[in-house]
C-alpha cells in the first residue's frame, strides 16, 4: 500500500522554525492620492502586504495594518476645482470608493484614516517644531515659475514651452519627449503654464527646508540605511541599499544630499506650516506622517496608547511596503524626519517593483492595464489575482507581469487542477464509506510532523517574501499528493469494497484519509493568501471552529463533511472582457455612477420607492440615461486632440465577442490600429471607406489582440440593457483625414 508522506527531498531536517516570541508589528502601504480610483498597482501592493500581514497573524504575532488616503498637494486642489467643487468634497468621494475595491480583493486593513484629518495636521506640526527644534530647518529665497493669472507658484509639470535642445514644443518644464534632454524651466522657449496658458513670470519667495545635508543627518543615515532591526532584518532590500549609497556617498564618497524644500505658497490644499502664514508643508512632508496618523485613529478606537506603542525604545517593528517610485522619500526623507524629532524609525522598507500588462509598462496617470474594479464586477474571483500575484511575487525589486494565458494556466492547471482536486477527489470515497471519519496507516505521527516542517517552511518563505517560492514548494507537494493518489488507484479498491477484506477497506480509507490531511495542510498553506477558501476549508469541510494557524498544518484531522464545490475555473472569455473596452467607448462614466442608480428603469432600483430611486431631478432626466460628467474648461477640452479619420480597412477579431479591429488613416503619412467595441452594430464591410473621429492623443494601450492607438467615437445610450444600439461618429462630406475638430 502507498500512502502519501511528503518526500525526504521536501522535508527539511532542521527544527521547527516556529516563532517562539510573539512580536507587535506596525505595518504600512503606500498612502494613495485621494484624485483617483485604485488602479491594479495599488492592488498588487495591496495584496503583497495583506498576505504579509495575515501570515504573521498565523503565527500569532499581534499586527496593527493601517492605510490612509494621501489627499494634499496641487493636483488635487486644481483637480476640484475642474470639478467645482472643494478638495475636501473630491476627498471624501474617492475616500467612498475605497472600500469596494479593498472589500472585494479580501484586504483587511485594520483602519484607513486620511492625512486631511486632525492627527496628521497635529502630528506634522510637532515633528516639524521638533526638527525645528534640533536646529534643522532654514529657510532661503527661490525665484521660480509663477502663473500671474492663476496667482500661483507652478510645478514642473505645469510649465510646458519649446525644448531648447531639439526645439520640440510642448515640452514639459523639466525633460523633452521627444530628444530626452533635461533642462531647468527656464530654460524653455515660450514657457508657458499648462493652468491658464500665459507666459509665467519669475518671483521670489520664502521656502522652508528640512536641511538633510547636515552631518547628523548624513551620518545618521548612513548607518540606518545599512542597519538591521532586533529580528536581525535587515532595514533595506539589497538593491535599495545600494541607491541610497548613490545618495548617501559610499564610505570615502563624498554625499550627495540636498536640503529638502518642504513648504509650498498658498495656494495650496495642505498643512499650514506653524509661524509661518500663506506657508504649508510640501504634501510629501505630511504623507508618510499620514502613517502615524492613521495608526494614532485606530489607537483610539481600540484603546491602545500610541506613543507607548511607538516608543522610539520599544519593541513594536515598523514595516512600510511601497513601490520602487517612492524610495527617495522612504529611505532617506522618512527615516531622518522620524529620527530627528525623536520618534520611533522604521525597520524595514519592504520595496516592490510594478506590475505590467502583458510585458506593457502600466503607467499611474493613465491608468491603463487591468481595472480592479471591473475584474471584480465581472464576478472575477478575487483569490484567483491574490494566487497569481502571490506566484509572481519575491522578495526583491523585480517588475511582475500580468499574463492573461498565464494567469488561466496558473488558476486553473495549478490552483483548481491540482489543489482544489485533492479534496474533491478524496472527500467523497470518506464520506460515502467511511461515514466522514479519516483514519492513518502506522506512521501518522511522521506524516503530522513532516507536513508541521513543510509549513514551518513556508511560512518562513511568506515572511521572507518569497511568495513564488512558496507556491512552487505548494504545488509540487500538491503534485505527489496527487500521483500517489493515482499510483494507489482508489477507485478500483472502492468498486469491489462490499466483498473486499477488512485490509483493502483500511487501504482505501488510509490513502483517502492522507490526501486529506495533505489537503489541509496545503490550506493552511495557502490560507494567507487565500483567505476565504481556506476559512471555508476549515470550518465547512473539516469542521473547525475558526480559521487556521500555522500549527494546524501539523494537525491530522480525524474527521470530515462532505465536500462542497470549492472553486470555479476561469473562463477564458472573462479575459476577453476583461482587456476589452466596454462598448460605449465615447462614453466615460461619472464616478460613483452606477446602473441601478442612473438607468431608473432596470435592476434593483426598479423595486424601489420612486423617491429613493430618483432622489435628484436631474438623475431622472439624464440625457442617455447618464448624468452629465462633471464641468471641464476649456484647457481640459483642448488636451483631447480629435481628429478625422478615414477607416481604410476593418476586420473581426479571432476570439472577440465584442471588437472590431479598424485600420486608421489619420493624415499622418502612417496608418493606425484600433480596436473598437462596435462589433454588435456593424460589419467591417460597412466601415470600410467612411470618414470618422479619434482621439488621436490617447496613449496606445495594450489588449489582449494587440496595440490600440486611439479611440473611435461612438454614441449609444449609458445602459447596455436598453438596446438602441451604437452609432459610429462621421464628419460631414468634404472633411479629410488629419484635420482637427475643435
Ligand atoms: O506615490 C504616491 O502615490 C504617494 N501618494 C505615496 C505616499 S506614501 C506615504 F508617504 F504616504
Ligand atoms: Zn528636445
Amino acid at each position: 500500500m502507498r500512502v502519501f508522506a511528503p518526500s525526504v527531498k521536501l522535508v527539511s531536517l532542521i527544527p521547527s522554525l516556529a516563532p517562539a516570541m510573539s512580536r507587535t508589528l506596525f505595518v504600512t502601504t503606500a498612502l494613495p492620492y485621494a484624485n483617483g480610483s485604485f488602479h491594479i498597482g495599488h492592488i498588487m501592493e495591496y495584496i503583497q502586504a495583506d498576505i504579509w500581514v495575515r501570515a504573521m497573524r498565523m503565527a500569532g504575532h499581534t499586527v496593527h495594518f493601517v492605510g490612509a488616503d494621501d489627499t494634499h498637494g496641487a493636483p488635487i486642489m486644481l483637480k476640484a476645482e475642474a470639478e467645482g467643487i472643494t478638495p475636501k468634497q473630491l476627498v471624501e468621494r474617492i475616500g467612498a470608493e475605497r472600500p469596494q475595491y479593498l472589500k472585494g480583493f479580501q484586504i483587511e486593513f485594520d483602519h484607513w484614516h486620511s492625512t486631511d484629518s486632525a492627527e496628521n495636521v497635529e502630528l506634522s506640526q510637532d515633528i516639524y517644531r521638533n526638527l525645528r527644534a534640533a536646529g534643522l530647518i532654514n529657510t532661503r529665497e527661490i525665484e521660480q515659475f509663477y502663473d500671474p493669472v492663476k496667482g500661483m507658484f507652478l510645478a514642473d509639470r505645469y510649465i510646458k514651452g519649446e525644448c531648447p535642445k531639439c526645439h520640440a514644443k510642448d515640452q514639459y518644464g523639466d525633460s523633452c519627449e521627444v530628444c530626452g534632454a533635461v533642462y531647468a524651466p527656464t530654460d524653455l522657449i515660450d514657457p508657458y503654464s499648462t493652468l491658464t496658458k500665459a507666459r509665467p513670470v519669475l518671483k521670489t519667495s520664502e521656502h522652508f527646508f528640512f536641511q538633510l545635508s547636515d552631518p547628523r543627518c548624513i551620518e545618521f543615515l548612513q548607518k540606518w540605511t545599512t542597519g538591521s532591526n532586533a529580528q536581525g532584518n535587515k532595514h533595506l532590500q539589497a538593491e535599495i541599499l545600494a541607491k541610497t549609497r548613490e545618495w548617501l556617498g559610499n564610505g570615502d564618497e563624498k554625499a550627495n544630499l540636498g536640503d529638502w524644500d518642504i513648504s509650498r505658497d498658498a495656494p495650496y490644499f495642505g498643512i499650514e506650516i506653524p509661524d509661518a502664514p500663506g506657508k504649508y508643508f510640501y504634501v510629501w512632508l505630511d504623507a508618510p506622517v499620514g502613517y502615524l496618523a492613521s495608526l494614532k485613529s485606530y489607537c483610539a478606537k481600540i484603546g491602545v496608547d500610541f506613543e507607548t506603542l511607538l516608543d522610539p525604545n520599544g519593541t513594536t517593528e515598523q514595516v512600510h511596503f511601497i513601490g520602487k517610485d517612492i524610495v527617495y522619500f522612504h529611505a532617506l526623507f522618512w527615516p531622518a524626519t522620524l529620527q530627528f524629532s525623536g520618534r520611533k524609525t522604521p525597520d524595514q522598507i519592504n520595496v516592490h517593483g510594478f506590475i505590467t500588462v502583458s510585458g506593457e509598462k502600466m503607467s499611474k496617470s493613465r491608468g491603463t492595464g487591468i481595472s480592479p474594479l471591473r475584474y471584480l464586477e465581472l464576478g472575477m474571483n478575487a483569490e484567483w489575482m491574490r494566487y497569481y500575484i502571490a506566484a509572481k511575487l519575491n522578495a526583491r525589486v523585480e517588475d511582475i507581469d500580468f499574463n492573461p494565458d498565464d494567469f488561466i494556466a496558473r488558476v486553473n492547471s495549478d490552483l483548481v487542477g491540482k489543489y482544489i482536486n485533492i479534496a474533491s477527489r478524496a472527500a467523497n470515497f470518506i464520506s460515502k464509506y467511511f461515514d466522514g471519519q479519516l483514519a492513518y496507516p502506522d506512521d501518522a505521527a511522521l506524516l503530522g510532523s513532516n507536513w508541521a516542517q513543510a509549513a514551518d517552511r513556508i511560512r518562513a518563505d511568506l515572511e521572507a517574501r518569497e511568495y513564488g517560492r512558496a507556491i512552487r514548494e505548494i504545488m509540487a507537494h500538491a503534485d505527489q499528493i496527487n500521483q500517489a493518489f493515482d499510483a494507489a488507484q482508489p477507485w478500483l479498491i472502492a468498486k469491489t469494497l462490499a466483498s473486499a477484506e477488512p485490509a483493502q477497506r483500511a487501504a482505501l480509507q488510509h490513502i483517502c484519509s492522507s490526501a486529506l490531511a495533505g489537503f489541509k495542510a496545503l490550506s493552511v498553506m495557502l490560507a494567507p493568501i487565500l483567505p476565504a477558501l481556506s476559512k471555508r476549508v476549515a470550518t465547512e469541510l473539516f469542521g473547525q471552529a475558526s480559521n487556521f494557524v500555522w500549527a494546524d498544518a501539523g494537525v491530522l484531522p480525524s474527521q470530515i463533511n462532505p465536500f462542497k464545490h470549492l472553486m470555479q475555473r476561469v473562463e477564458p472569455t472573462m479575459l476577453d472582457e476583461l482587456f476589452e473596452i466596454p462598448a460605449q467607448t465615447a462614453a466615460p462614466k461619472q464616478a460613483g455612477a452606477s446602473k441601478q442608480t442612473t438607468s431608473g428603469k432596470q435592476g434593483a432600483a426598479a423595486n424601489q420607492p420612486a423617491a429613493e430611486q430618483n432622489p435628484q431631478p436631474t438623475v431622472a432626466q439624464a440625457p442617455g440615461g447618464e448624468p452629465l460628467a462633471p464641468t471641464i474648461t476649456i484647457d481640459d477640452f483642448v488636451k483631447i486632440d480629435l481628429r478625422v479619420a478615414r477607416i481604410v480597412n476593418c476586420e473581426q477579431v479571432e476570439g472577440s465577442t465584442k471588437l472590431l479591429r479598424l485600420t486608421l488613416d489619420v493624415g499622418e503619412g502612417r496608418l493606425r490600429n484600433v480596436f473598437s467595441g462596435i462589433k454588435s452594430a456593424y460589419t467591417p464591410e460597412q466601415l470600410i471607406g467612411r470618414l470618422t473621429v479619434v482621439v488621436a492623443n490617447l496613449a496606445p494601450r495594450k489588449m489582449k489582440f494587440g496595440v490600440s492607438e486611439g479611440m473611435v467615437l461612438a454614441a449609444s445610450h449609458f445602459d447596455d440593457k436598453v438596446d438602441s444600439g451604437i452609432y459610429v461618429l462621421d464628419p460631414s462630406s468634404g472633411a479629410q483625414p488629419g484635420m482637427r475638430i475643435h
